[in-house]
């Protein structure tokens, strides 16, 4: 499983600094953190909602754009070393120099260099996507979106939300979607995690997005169900995120092979690996294991995440080559 080549279109890029780096960062800038780790050393919380604070306090000491250059070569190090030949993640101008477009400049090329130096010695391809918060508000996202505009090109492709959709209406940031999509960038919304099928209507509806991140609550609705499968909508699935985080009681309950069965276009992710304690290994031997998927399978949500993938067309040849295509 772990030799299989994977991609990757979900991965929060703060959401998979592993524990140790963080609390190594944390005795270098004399932060105490200790709330946040269980003695076993791994991130504690209680719920969602706590997951996302204790978040932002693990991200409090990625302060310089050295910190995410060093955050970037561990995460490409793991994902490499799980079999992953392309990754998008998620980068929040929010943490990357608060909203201020030069600063966040920076913070971009310092990642981007780190990202390029891995492709050429773990053979591993990087493509940003910017994501607002949502339970920051709309007003915050404002910024956030014009510092995607102001960088987008053939590295950072992407604009989302993330955040806790629980909080407002997607179409309360609309303003910053469209000024991303004017830019040309591609668009995926984090619903359906927690906010049921209806928070997936919500944002298709009000945003139009190209892919959903979860959306797998959708599954309460067959009718949304059949919309994403006519409509083409790819949903980035995070099984082993939703099992431990309590959406779905186990493996064998999460709707991923349903929805699959139906004709909707899933992908496979980690979300926040050493949060949820995953890795693309262990979700895809999670899969195997629970629903028989096969080489076969796999193969095929690999083909079907490089469709969906907001990178450009000779960059999806090189990857594609590598999958055997
Ligand atoms: N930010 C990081 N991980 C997230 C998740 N699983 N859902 C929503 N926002 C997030
Ligand atoms: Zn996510």
């Amino acid at each position: 499983m772990k030799d299989l080549p994977k991609i990757e279109l979900h991965l929060h890029h703060e959401g998979a600094a592993p524990p140790a780096f963080i609390r190594g960062l944390a005795k270098e800038k004399g932060v105490d953190l200790s709330g946040i780790f269980r003695e076993d050393g791994s991130y504690a919380y209680r719920d969602f909602w706590h997951f996302l604070s204790v978040y932002e306090a693990a991200t409090s000491v990625l302060q310089t754009p050295e910190d995410y250059a060093r955050l970037t070569r561990a995460v490409l190090e793991e994902s490499a070393e799980n079999g992953v030949i392309y990754s998008e993640t998620f980068l929040s101008p929010d943490f990357c120099g608060g909203g201020d477009v030069d600063a966040w400049r920076d913070y971009l090329h310092a990642i981007r260099e780190t990202a390029e130096a891995a492709e050429r010695d773990l053979g591993i391809t990087l493509r940003g996507i910017v994501t607002c918060i949502r339970h920051f508000g709309p007003d915050r996202a404002k910024p956030i979106a014009e510092c995607a505009a102001e960088t987008a090109g053939d590295w950072l492709v992407g604009f989302g939300m993330a955040g806790d959709e629980m909080k407002g209406k997607p179409g309360d940031f609309l303003w910053a979607f469209d000024c991303a999509r004017e830019a040309g960038l591609r668009i995926t919304v984090h619903a359906g995690e927690w906010g049921g099928a209806a928070s997936v209507r919500d944002a298709l509806d009000a945003l139009n997005p190209e892919r959903i991140g979860h959306g797998v609550q959708a599954i309460e609705d067959l009718a949304l169900v059949d919309r994403l499968a006519e409509d083409g909508i790819v949903l980035e699935c995070c099984p082993g995120s939703n099992v431990t985080l309590g959406v779905f009681p186990s493996w064998r309950a999460h709707p991923i092979e349903k929805l699959r069965a139906r004709g909707v276009k899933v992908t496979v992710s980690t979300d926040d690996p050493p949060f949820f304690h995953t890795t693309m290994t262990a979700e895809y031997e999670n899969l195997a294991r629970s629903f028989d998927w096969d080489e076969g399978v796999f193969a095929e949500i690999a083909r079907t995440s490089l469709d969906a993938a907001f990178c450009d067309a000779a960059t999806k040849e090189k990857i594609a080559k590598k999958l055997g295509d």
